[in-house]
């Protein structure tokens, strides 16, 4: 998938989500070292943090699945007209950074890719045991 099509599949993903608090549809895609294609939503809950991002469930998806190695992912908000784009939270840069992803795609309200950073660039002297 190139990352016009990882951007249309984020915003298939935010379809699935449960925001009935924020009205704030996330949806993510990762892509496994192997190639293979993990999506999620974010999941609010009455007690708010006991939320879970987008990016976190797709990442938790994929992990559950086996998969120890993302290479990539892609982010995209269906409801919000953001031109400067759904970029991840620091809790799920870290979660990124556990699992190895090496390209965020980054995309706005409209769509359309926004830009395509390292993670490197998002989380940098990140934190490793
Ligand atoms: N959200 C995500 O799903 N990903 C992010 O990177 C930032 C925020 C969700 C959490 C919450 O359900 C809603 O967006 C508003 O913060």
């Amino acid at each position: 998938m190139n990352n016009d099509q990882l951007a249309v599949a984020a915003r298939e993903a935010a379809e699935g989500s449960y925001s009935p608090y924020s009205h704030f549809r996330v949806g993510a895609v990762v892509v496994s070292a192997d190639g293979e294609i993990f999506t999620g939503a974010n999941i609010e809950n009455a007690s708010y943090p006991v939320s879970s991002c987008a990016e976190s469930t797709a990442i938790n998806t994929a992990v559950s699945r086996g998969v120890r190695k993302i290479v990539c992912i892609a982010v995209a908000c269906i409801d919000a007209d953001n031109v400067e784009g759904a970029y991840p939270c620091g809790r799920c840069r870290q979660e990124m950074a556990e699992f190895g992803v090496e390209k965020v795609i980054v995309t706005a309200g409209d769509g359309s890719v926004v830009r395509e950073h390292t993670l490197e660039e998002l989380l940098p002297h990140q934190f490793n045991l």
